[in-house]
Parts: structure tokens; sequence; C-alpha cells
């Protein structure tokens, strides 16, 4: 099972003026790797109460895997990546780059997500724009890597499979 953590970056969100159709998406999404959903916020584009939550729930519940939806754009209130960025250990630019590159290939758009990935800790963070259009294209385009990479970071699996796959 992997633990999973689930954060809404959107001022009207946290002030419930916007139903999070995203957050619950994830949710729905992440039970395709046998994730269950242990935390989930919906927080203001704040930069310090996005990293602390972040903080809390890698250093104090060590959950396996925290999505985050929302906040990636050009807009001046657009900090998750920030947010992340300062709770990082180490960086995977690879992830950001293939959920780019898939949704290049459905709108031009996707290049304004200025999203990232990192890993603090024994954790893995993942940074999707807002809408629920787009956390889907970004969840297909990284699912089938995910539970390998996850098994790793566990520490359950050292070597990577020699068969080849798909
Ligand atoms: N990525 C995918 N796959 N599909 C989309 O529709 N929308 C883009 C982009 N990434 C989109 C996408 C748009 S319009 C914006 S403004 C940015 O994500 C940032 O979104 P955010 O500010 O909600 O995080």
């Amino acid at each position: 099972m992997i633990k999973v953590g689930i954060i809404t970056a959107s001022d009207k969100g946290s002030q419930g003026e916007r139903e999070d159709l995203s957050g619950q998406l994830l949710g729905k999404l992440v039970k395709e790797i046998d994730g269950e959903v242990i935390e989930y916020a919906i927080l203001p584009d704040d930069q310090e109460l996005l990293a602390e939550k972040m903080i809390s729930w890698v250093d104090g519940l060590k959950l396996d895997l925290i999505l985050t939806t929302g906040g990636t754009g050009f807009s001046i209130r657009d900090v998750t990546p920030e947010a992340t960025l300062r709770v990082a250990d180490r960086l995977v630019p690879g992830i950001g780059e293939v959920m780019r590159a898939e949704s290049l290939k459905i709108t031009p758009k996707a290049m304004l997500s200025r999203a990232i990935a990192v890993i603090r800790k024994r954790t893995l963070i993942i940074n999707m724009p807002g809408s629920p259009k787009a956390v889907a294209e970004c969840w297909n385009a990284i699912v089938r890597a995910l539970p390998h990479g996850l098994q790793i970071l566990k520490g359950e699996a050292s070597e990577c499979a020699t068969i080849s796959e798909k």
C-alpha cells in the first residue's frame, strides 16, 4: 500500500468558494497504484503554508507520495513549485519533463505549467496543474513508472527489471 497525501493549492478552494474536483480526482486515480489517501488538505496559494504541510506529512507522517494540484502557472499567487523546491532534498526532473512532453501533445498551454517533482527523505512529491483535465492527463503520463520509483524510494526494490518493458 502506498500512503498518499493530496494538497490542493487554491485560494478560492481554501475559502470554500470552489469545489475541489481535482483533489477528488487524484484520490480516485491513486487507487491505480494501490494508493490510499491518508491526508488531504486544501490550502491557499501561500508558500509558507504549503511547505509546512509538506514537511509535516514527510517528516511526521512519513507518507510515500504527496501529490499537489494547482498553483503551478504564471499568476503572481502561483507558488506551489517554489514551496516544493524549498522542502526538496533531491530533484526528479524526469517527472515534470514527461508530464509536459505528453501534455504538449494535447495542448500548447502545457508549457505554462511550472510543475516540478522532488524527493524529501523517502517521500516523492509531485506537482500537477490545477484543472481536473490537466490532472488526468499528467497522471496518465507518469502512472506506469510510479510504482517502480516508489518501491526503490521505500527500499523495497534495489534493482531495475532486466526484462524489456513497453
Ligand atoms: N497540462 C495539461 N496536461 N492539460 C492542460 O489542460 N493546462 C495548462 C497547464 N498544463 C493544462 C496543462 C494551463 S492552461 C495552465 S495555466 C498551467 O497548466 C498552470 O495551471 P495551474 O496554475 O492551475 O497549476
